[in-house]
């Protein structure tokens, strides 16, 4: 088996160097190649392009195999905790108990925000997505907490921060968008538990907490925690390059985490089952609409960019909701039609010749809703999940000795020289 690549080019043959990760998975590497050759690449959605190596996260998207840190998903979901695998990923293994412990006490004690935060949100015109704010305010967050002396406490001390933060001033600002009053934090409640309990409970209404809707969202965040690099995880390593703040490299996280066509597609499914309810139930429209060459209409849900099977993700996702809607026994008429839907678009052959199949957020949005959470947060939910994913991968990043300022470069299209021509010379 050879070990390099050849590349004959202007009558000249350059040799490239082959790599090969401990799964076998193989890359050209180019990082000689303008330097020898003067030719550069071009590769739109760097669909082909490795950009890193990374020790957290494998998958094989012809297989549908997802596993963090060696530990396949389907374990973990059943077994660990959000909590643990959020140590897992960041650590590089599951925690002792004493380390557990350690963990879960750091997170209570950085669990509260500073009551000054409050006031920037309640100043956000209500209208404002939940996305936006966050992403805002995740990078204020730096203002409130200076830099440490030590580098190494501090970016410790801000990843607990973040971990713990941001789901309070996610259940924050849910509450202060419905004008209710904020729940603080509870140090007997488990990481999940106490989300809910910041979420929903009330003066008037104290909020019972159920283990299965616990259960159900400690997986649901388990699915969400990594998945390599992706277009948020790629947004936190490029920005973090430029060796900005942990917390501002989260916040451009989360706003490329908003897009329809990346983790705002759990809203997005939703709301496609529910246009589909309101216009009588029928799927046919819309399959038809999605398989129209010249319509940029999406099946939401459907597709992705390295499974060319079922995501692993969605299969856990669809067994939990129904295990959820069973257990609470209740019935969701939107799971009816997502099942419809899937059941016809996967004997569909323009969605079997083009490899596409329910993804993670087909039935996320689901369970979020039998959790109770309102639309406009599902990808706030999304978002709390990856983030030990976003702040592994950043940690890696800055400490690889191969590290690097991201900076792309393009092949220009644009105009050769030209002179400026002035104002009152041009024409009208
Ligand atoms: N419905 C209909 N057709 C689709 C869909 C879909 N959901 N997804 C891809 N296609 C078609 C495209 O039209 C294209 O067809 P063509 O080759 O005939 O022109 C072909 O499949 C390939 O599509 P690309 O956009 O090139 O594939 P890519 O790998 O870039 O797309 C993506 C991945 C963006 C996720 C896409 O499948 C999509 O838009 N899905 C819907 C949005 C969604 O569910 N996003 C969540 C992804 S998971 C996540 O980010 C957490």
């Amino acid at each position: 088996m050879t070990d390099t690549v050849r590349l004959e080019y202007d009558g000249k043959v350059f040799e490239l160097p082959v790599v090969v990760g401990s799964e076998g998975e193989k890359a050209i590497d180019i990082s000689k190649l303008r330097q020898e050759t003067g030719l550069i690449t071009l590769d739109y959605g760097l669909a082909n392009t490795g950009s890193c190596y990374s020790e957290i996260t494998f998958m094989n998207g012809e297989k549908g195999v997802l596993r963090y840190r060696g530990i396949p998903v389907e374990q973990l979901a059943e077994q660990s905790t959000f909590k643990e695998v959020a140590y897992l990923l960041i650590n590089g293994d599951l925690p002792t108990r004493e380390q557990l412990n350690h963990f879960s006490i750091l997170l209570n004690d950085h669990s509260l925000v500073h009551e000054d935060m409050r006031a920037f949100y309640q100043n956000f015109p209500r209208a404002s997505h939940p996305m936006g704010i966050l992403s805002g305010m995740v990078n204020a967050l730096r203002s409130f907490y200076p830099e440490l002396q030590n580098m190494e406490e501090e970016i410790n001390m801000t990843m607990t921060r973040l971990l713990s933060k941001v789901r309070t001033m996610a259940a924050m600002s849910y509450k202060i968008s419905r004008g209710h009053r904020v729940v603080y934090p509870r140090p007997d409640l488990a990481y999940s538990a106490n989300f809910l309990n910041m979420m929903f409970d009330n003066p008037v209404r104290p909020y019972v907490i159920d283990p299965d809707v616990v259960s159900a969202l400690n997986v649901f965040w388990i699915l969400h925690a990594d998945h390599e690099q992706n277009c948020s995880t790629s947004a936190v390593r490029i920005v973090g390059s430029g060796r900005v703040t942990l917390y501002a490299a989260i916040s451009a996280g989360i706003a490329a985490l908003w897009g329809p066509l990346h983790g705002g597609a759990n809203q997005a499914v939703v709301e496609m089952l529910q246009e589909i309810r309101r216009s009588g139930g029928d799927i046919k429209p819309f399959l038809a609409r999605a398989r129209d060459k010249n319509d940029p209409y999406r099946l939401m849900g459907f597709g992705h960019r390295v499974y060319k099977t079922y995501d692993p993700r969605a299969k856990i996702m669809k067994k939990m909701c129904d295990r959820l809607l069973e257990k609470l026994q209740l019935h969701d008429p939107l799971l009816d039609i997502a099942k419809e839907l899937e059941e016809v678009a996967l004997n569909d052959d323009y969605f079997i010749e083009h490899n596409l199949y329910p993804n993670v957020d087909f039935y996320s949005g689901i369970v979020l809703r039998t959790i109770g959470i309102p639309t406009n947060m599902f990808t706030v939910m999304f978002a709390i999940g990856r983030l030990p994913g976003w702040i592994a991968q950043w940690k890696e990043s800055m400490d690889d000795p191969h590290w690097k300022l991201c900076r792309p470069r393009q092949i220009y299209t644009g105009p050769t020289v030209r002179d400026y021509v002035p104002l009152d010379q041009r024409g009208r």
